[in-house]
């Protein structure tokens, strides 16, 4: 949610600013902009509501410097405009900040800073930054100084890069509770809030801790704490490779995505899978069998499709491991004193490992003594660093900001826990052996769902026109028809309703008409009947039927069908997501949609 940029070293700070935006910008896109200090004394602002391109093309050639600081936006304090885009000012127009998070106490700071002479230009809470830093920024203090006493004073969230006028030979930065990454070069220095804006230039980076700041300077830089102590950190390497930053060749991020999935589910898998035990070997979940044992319930956390991809996992865990398991969003949960009990584990789900009310809501677990793993993507990432544990999903960075490639090997990873906490259970060396057998043959069976992508465009192109679209699944099914809504919602902005198939008939089966199409989720388990009388219940009331299925239901129950190969009944659910993510990629496309930054969306949700 928002991205941060800037530079400092020899070369000129703009090229670097507007390119790190570019490929920030997935995670906010409704204004944008940059300030550059340096070669001829003051700072420079250029700023713009709209896209990075639109903020290339108002930045003149002239504008240049060796220190600067960008920003891409996502509206939470005013509207989007020029006036709230970053960089906000001082009134002497010596310090520029950009800001990601929310000052909570940004009402209060205001009328203090407006008392002294501050005069306000936008209706953000960052501008309070600005005026703020440069109350304390007097003759003689070092910019690190007076960034810190600034802070001193503000409640809230934020990742913060401050650039002074006065001493163009630095920028210092800050986090808590928002993402600041240091990329080391040779004599130059670049920061991002993520490191996909740095991996063209670095792969050496320093991910700065909650609470601390860094004056980061072209030769290098110094980590604090806010009560000045000084910390060392060491750099670590990014392992994400730099064509993961490209659509590839794709028309979007998200097909790109969609078409990784055998490789990113390999990837989930790679070196997981006991054949002798008939398990899956998690050391990163530092829990020994005694104490797995010990475990009575599963919780897991996550908010959007990270939490249907919990449901996914309840359902493996309770039917592989017999442990009762449940999903709930993590916006709620943080909010209704939860009781956290001993013998349950607590399972954070998040692709970006920023989320803020999944982070809120790990601490929430941890402060009351409970014991959290993670299922991230991100590594080092702020929930991932705050778990006693977890697995990484090495899905590769995700851009697009609908989730697919995450999503599905986050239920991987699940269904690895299940298999590893089952066969410490009672599941069966035989029953061990039937899932590992499975997860292998995953990849392929997702190439081949793949490969109907162009006729999945064809039914696409005919259903995205409807006024609505109904989803429904039974048990393993209703997550995937949750997710399936969610996805169609996200991107082509039609509205989509999930139903447990069951429960059609208590109430939404009033809503069906040729208008309202409904995808079923039909596979071949022990609830085939069920499924197909459904779909005669819908049938009779003139409802139209794209059916998911491995096996073609008879004409009269079903006007399509997108058929997918048929796993074990668990797994099963893993393969029926695939063809509604391409449902939802193409009706998307026919619409015209913005795919990848589809409108009032973010990636990461990094803020309440
Ligand atoms: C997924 O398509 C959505 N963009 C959204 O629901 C997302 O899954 C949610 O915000 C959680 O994000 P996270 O996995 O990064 O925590």
């Amino acid at each position: 949610m928002c991205g941060i940029v800037a530079y400092i070293g020899p070369k000129d700070a703009t090229p670097f600013l507007l390119e790190g935006l570019a490929r920030l910008e997935y995670r906010g896109y409704d204004s944008a902009g940059v300030a550059v200090a340096g070669r001829t004394g003051g700072i420079k602002v250029r700023k713009v509501k709209g896209r990075v391109a639109d903020l290339a093309a108002a930045v003149p050639a002239r504008f240049k410097g060796s220190t600067g600081i960008g920003h891409t936006r996502w509206a939470t304090h005013g509207v989007p405009s020029d006036a709230n885009a970053h960089p906000h000012l001082d009134n002497a127009e010596r310090i520029a900040v950009v800001h990601n998070g929310i000052i909570e106490n940004a009402d209060e700071l205001r009328a203090k800073l407006a008392a002294d002479g501050a005069v306000f230009r936008s209706e953000t809470d960052t501008e309070v930054l600005g005026h703020l830093i440069a109350a304390h920024a007097a003759e003689g203090v070092e910019l690190e100084e007076a960034v810190r006493a600034a802070l001193g004073k503000v409640v809230g969230t934020y990742g913060i890069a401050v650039l002074d006028a006065e001493q163009p030979d630095r920028i210092v930065v800050a986090r808590n509770g928002s993402p600041i990454v240091l990329g080391i070069g040779e004599k130059e220095m670049f920061v991002a809030s993520d490191v996909s804006a740095l991996v063209r230039y670095t792969r050496q980076v320093v991910h700065l801790e909650d609470g601390e700041l860094a004056t980061v300077r072209a030769d290098g830089f110094r980590t604090f704490t806010e009560d000045a102590r000084t910390t060392h950190r060491q750099p670590s390497t990014v392992d994400w490779e730099i064509d993961s930053y490209d659509t590839g060749g794709y028309e979007h991020f998200l097909l790109k995505e969609i078409h990784e999935q055998p490789g990113s589910v390999e990837r989930t898998l790679g070196g997981r899978l006991d054949e002798r035990f008939a398990t899956a070997h998690l050391g990163g979940l530092n829990l020994d069998a005694r104490e797995l044992r010990e475990i009575r319930r599963v919780k897991i956390l996550g908010c959007g499709s990270a939490y249907y991809a919990g449901e996914m996992g309840a359902q493996l865990i309770e039917e592989l491991a017999r442990i009762p398991a449940h999903s709930e969003p993590a916006s709620e949960f943080r909010y209704r004193n939860p009781v956290i009990e001993a013998d349950t584990l607590y399972i954070a789900v998040s692709q970006s490992g920023e989320t803020y009310d999944t982070l809120a809501a790990v601490q929430e677990v941890k402060r009351k003594g409970g014991r959290v793993l993670g299922v991230v993507n991100t590594v080092g990432s702020a929930i991932a660093r705050e778990c006693d544990g977890g697995i990484y999903l090495h899905a590769g960075p995700e851009i697009s900001v609908a989730s697919t490639k995450a999503f599905t090997s986050t239920v991987v990873a699940f269904a690895l826990i299940a298999l590893h906490f089952g066969r410490i259970h009672d599941l069966s060396p035989a029953d061990g052996r039937r899932i590992v057998s499975a997860l292998k043959a995953l990849p392929d069976q997702i190439r081949e769902v793949l490969a109907q992508s162009d006729a999945i465009a064809e039914l696409a192109a005919e259903y995205a026109h409807s006024e609505g679209m109904m989803f429904i699944g039974r048990v393993r099914g209703y997550p995937v028809a949750r997710e399936g809504a969610q996805k169609l919602k996200e991107i082509s902005y039609v509205h989509a309703e999930a139903y447990p198939a069951s429960e059609l008939k208590h109430g939404p089966l009033a809503l069906i008409s040729p208008e309202l199409p409904t995808v079923a989720l039909v596979p071949d388990d022990e609830l085939l009947d069920k499924n197909l009388t459904t779909l005669g219940e819908i049938k009779a009331r003139s409802g139209r039927v794209l059916a998911v299925a491995h096996r073609r239901p008879e004409a009269k129950l079903a006007d399509h069908c997108i058929l997918v190969p048929k796993s074990e009944p668990e797994l099963d659910p893993l393969l029926l997501n695939i063809p509604l993510q391409l449902l939802a990629y193409h009706a998307a496309v026919a619409l015209g949609r913005d795919v990848d930054k589809p409108r009032n969306l973010a990636k990461s949700v990094t803020v309440e």
